[in-house]
């Protein structure tokens, strides 16, 4: 066994046991965090929002889930990177702002800054501000001339950039980089709606580079996201100790299972938690009756061909300029530019 698998294996064995006391009830995050919350669990099927599948642990077992064999995005859109680096930055050209949605520890990102010695400014903006130190920090020591200028936010929600007059007018144009496939866990109208509204965040030529996953046989797609090690259940599962802590519920852990199912007719993979038995939940005030084999939808994940997300894009007000995909057709990374 690996020293990855053996931390795998003890974390998995140590959820159950430590369940009860982590799950003892703590302060809600926000009254309309609780809403939504509840809002989603009296849907049918019920749902949880997926964004609180990253905390500290969750965001831990997502880095696992990289490097597992199943999960071949991180993998592919290296590769797809690695590969075509120098020309995705003979588009983007000199003197332009890139940012990064989500930049985590920038390791995509180094791939085409080595391949624009010339840009005007890098911003990196994550949720997370220890992850984002660092990440500046080895960015600062691998690329001493670079202007680095983060930003600890959330940027589902509206954000500002921290970048000076001086350097907005002087930059050739705004580079929004959006790798992992991120796009495809909103819903198709959000996505527009992100899209546009990222395309508004300020005037003048815009390009993004966006990862997107595509669709493919379910024997590929479902092991991706139900691994044989089992963190990828850990990792959905981990969501309801969560709900546990910020919204005082009571959901055991055992009392689930994870399940990820392939939807050719949507263009998704869901991520269910399946009750294993008749159960009473209680979240805040509130109680909610589960059902053997009832399911709580966790996630989705959108596969688009690249003219489907083309067309997606074309709503955002964007239209493509290049796409880069493996030869196997098993992701694909878009360059967009404003329309
Ligand atoms: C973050 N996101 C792009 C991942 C995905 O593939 O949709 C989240 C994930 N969920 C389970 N495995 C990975």
């Amino acid at each position: 066994m690996t020293h990855a698998q053996s931390n795998v294996a003890r974390s998995l064995r140590e959820a159950p046991a430590s369940e009860a006391l982590r799950s003892a009830p703590s302060v809600a995050t926000g009254p309309a965090e609780l809403a939504e919350v509840l809002a989603g669990l009296d849907e049918s099927p019920r749902r949880l929002p997926c964004k609180l599948l990253y905390d500290a642990r969750g965001s831990e077992l997502f880095e696992r889930i990289t490097e597992l064999p199943e999960y071949y995005c991180t993998r592919v859109e290296l590769g797809i990177l690695r590969e075509h680096a120098g020309e995705m930055a003979r588009h983007i050209g000199a003197r332009a702002l890139l940012v990064e949605l989500g930049s985590g520890s920038s390791r995509k990102t180094r791939l085409l800054l080595d391949q624009l010695p010339e840009l005007q400014a890098y911003v990196p903006i994550d949720i997370s501000r220890s992850a984002l130190e660092a990440s500046v920090r080895s960015l600062r020591r691998l690329y001493p001339g670079l202007d680095v200028r983060s930003l600890v936010a959330d940027y589902t929600r509206s954000f500002k950039l921290p970048l000076p007059a001086e350097l907005t007018q002087t930059a050739s144009k705004l580079v929004w980089f959006f790798p992992g496939s991120t796009i495809g866990n909103f819903e198709p109208g959000a996505a527009v709606d992100f899209l546009a509204r990222l395309r508004q965040l300020r005037p003048g030529p815009q390009q993004c580079l966006i990862g997107v996953d595509t669709p493919k046989d379910r024997a590929i797609l479902e092991p991706a996201y139900d691994d044989a090690q089992g963190v990828t259940a850990a990792f959905n599962l981990n969501l309801l100790q969560v709900v546990n802590r910020r919204y005082g519920a009571s959901f055991l852990g055992r009392g689930f299972r994870h399940r990820a199912v392939w939807r050719p007719e949507e263009g998704r993979v869901e991520m269910h938690l399946v009750s294993r038995y008749r159960q009473t939940v209680r979240v805040a005030h509130h109680t909610l009756q589960l059902e053997p084999d009832e399911i709580i939808v966790t996630e989705h994940c959108y596969k688009y061909e690249p003219e489907d997300f083309a067309r997606l894009a074309g709503q955002a007000g964007f239209e493509v300029e290049c796409v880069w995909l493996d030869a196997q057709r098993r992701f694909s990374v878009h360059l967009l530019q404003s329309a």
